[in-house]
Order: C-alpha cells, then sequence, then structure tokens
C-alpha cells in the first residue's frame, strides 16, 4: 500500500506501563512516591545529589527487569515497514523503545543508561551505579557526572529536529502521555491543518480533544492494531 509522507509518534510513560515500569501520574506513579523538587530538577541535585543518583539509580535497576511489550515492538515494526518515514519522539528515559528495534529514535527528556559530565558535558553510557566518586572518563575530573536527563526547568532535547518533522509530517500519533508536560504535549497542535492526529490511550489525556482519532485502552492492544490498520490502509487522508 502506497503511503504520502512521513509520520511522527510520540510516546510517554503509558507505553512502557504494561513491560512494568511505573508512569509519573495516576494511581502508584512515581510522582506519588517522590516529589519531582526532591529528585528531578538541578536545584534537587545541587542540594542533595547522592538523594538524585539514588533515584535514577534504582530506576536503572528496575530496567534490567522488563521487556519490550507489543507497543514498543508494533512501533518498530512500523519503521522497519516503512523505512525513512517513520520518526519516534519519546519522552521515556528507558531503553525499551531502543531493544524493540526502533532506530529513528529521539529521547527528548534524556536516558536512563547514560551520564553526562557536568564540566566537560560529555555524554557517556552508564556503566555503574553513578555517586559523587564516579569520574569523567573524558575529562578525568570526580564528581562531576549527573544523569543524562532532561530535569524540570531544563530544555528537552532535539527540539529543532522534532519541530521540523512536525511541520512536514502526514500523521501524528501520540501513545500513553497524560498531556501534562509541555513541549511534547503541545506537539499535535505543531503539525499543518488537516494532518491526521491519532491518540491512543488507557484514558482521555489532557489534550485529547485537540486529536483527530481517539483511542482508549492499553497500548499492548491499541498499537499492534493500529500499525496493522496503517500498514495494510496507509496514512488516512
Ligand atoms: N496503555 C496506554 N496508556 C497508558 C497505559 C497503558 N497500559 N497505562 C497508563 N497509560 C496512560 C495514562 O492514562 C496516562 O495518560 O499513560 C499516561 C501516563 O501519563 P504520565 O504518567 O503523566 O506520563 P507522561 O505523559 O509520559 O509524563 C510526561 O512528565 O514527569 C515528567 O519527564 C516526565 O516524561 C515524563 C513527562
Amino acid at each position: 500500500m502506497s503511503r504520502a509522507g512521513s509520520i511522527v509518534l510520540l510516546t510517554g510513560a503509558g507505553i512502557s506501563a504494561e513491560s512494568g515500569l511505573a508512569t509519573f501520574r495516576g494511581a502508584g506513579g512515581l510522582w506519588e512516591g517522590q516529589r519531582v523538587e526532591d529528585v528531578a530538577t538541578p536545584e534537587a541535585f545541587r542540594r542533595d545529589p547522592a538523594r538524585v543518583h539514588a533515584f535514577y539509580n534504582a530506576r536503572r535497576a528496575s530496567l534490567a527487569q522488563v521487556q519490550p511489550n507489543a507497543a514498543h515492538l508494533a512501533l518498530a515494526r512500523l519503521e522497519r515497514a516503512w523505512p525513512g518515514e517513520v520518526l519516534l519522539v519519546t519522552q521515556n528515559v528507558d531503553d525499551l523503545h531502543d531493544r524493540a528495534g526502533s532506530r529513528n529514535l529521539l529521547h527528548m527528556h534524556g536516558e536512563l543508561l547514560k551520564v553526562r559530565c557536568l564540566r566537560c558535558e560529555a555524554v557517556h553510557p552508564w556503566t555503574g551505579p553513578t555517586s559523587l566518586d564516579t569520574v569523567c572518563p573524558a575529562c578525568g575530573r570526580p564528581a562531576g557526572i549527573r544523569p543524562h536527563i532532561v530535569w524540570f526547568g531544563e530544555m528537552p532535547l532535539e527540539m529543532a529536529r522534532i519541530e521540523a518533522a512536525l511541520e512536514t509530517c502526514a500523521l501524528f500519533a501520540a501513545v500513553g502521555t497524560s498531556g501534562n508536560v509541555y513541549p511534547a504535549a503541545g506537539f499535535v497542535a505543531g503539525v499543518r491543518p488537516g494532518v491526521p492526529t491519532v491518540e491512543l490511550n488507557l484514558e482521555p489525556s489532557l489534550v485529547s480533544s485537540r486529536f483527530t482519532d481517539r483511542r482508549q485502552g492499553p497500548a499492548s492492544r491499541l498499537v499492534p492494531a493500529w500499525v496493522d490498520e496503517l500498514l495494510a490502509g496507509g496514512i488516512p487522508a
């Protein structure tokens, strides 16, 4: 089936929920057990770096226990079927899209499995629990490593590429995100008039009304079915 144009996909914590990773908001969410102000801001890191390192070390440990689910795998299948036409932008810092096989993938909020030097800004793979004594492999200075995570109050990554893709895409889809956090929550408004937009989510998000198509249910059921529909019928007019 031919297709006309490119697709921008946005995912949030909901796509990883069925893999066993906590979302942020709602029952059992990460922000139930911790305050953003204590573990996910530059001020928190300046105030108590050990506490912030411990928060992310715990989240890294949970990654080793989980696997990509059918939703992650379906998005990777879509990218393979339509090479060069699919850009996946994720707010998630887990590596489940990477492990599922997605390649044209932007982690706009950073990645749990990477760390960054506070002094030389070099980004490195995470090689074990970080602490105040961790030395930067590039500049060799100690105590200068932070999680490669975009904290509240910091600029998301890759925004120029994301905005350019939104302005030219022929289809935008959001999976498993509550619409609480900008700029991601505003992406649906960044596409050209008339471009179809679809939201695949367990429950209505704060921006559901902005989408031309809204489907409710677990991502592991909705996403594979939606990908099958796309591959069979092409991008909806
Ligand atoms: N299938 C589909 N959607 C689901 C599922 C599921 N199995 N489980 C939960 N959801 C939906 C919820 O209904 C909710 O709308 O996923 C969304 C999760 O919302 P949040 O917990 O707010 O996560 P997210 O939207 O990714 O948060 C955005 O906020 O705290 C920051 O940086 C953090 O990237 C994160 C950003």
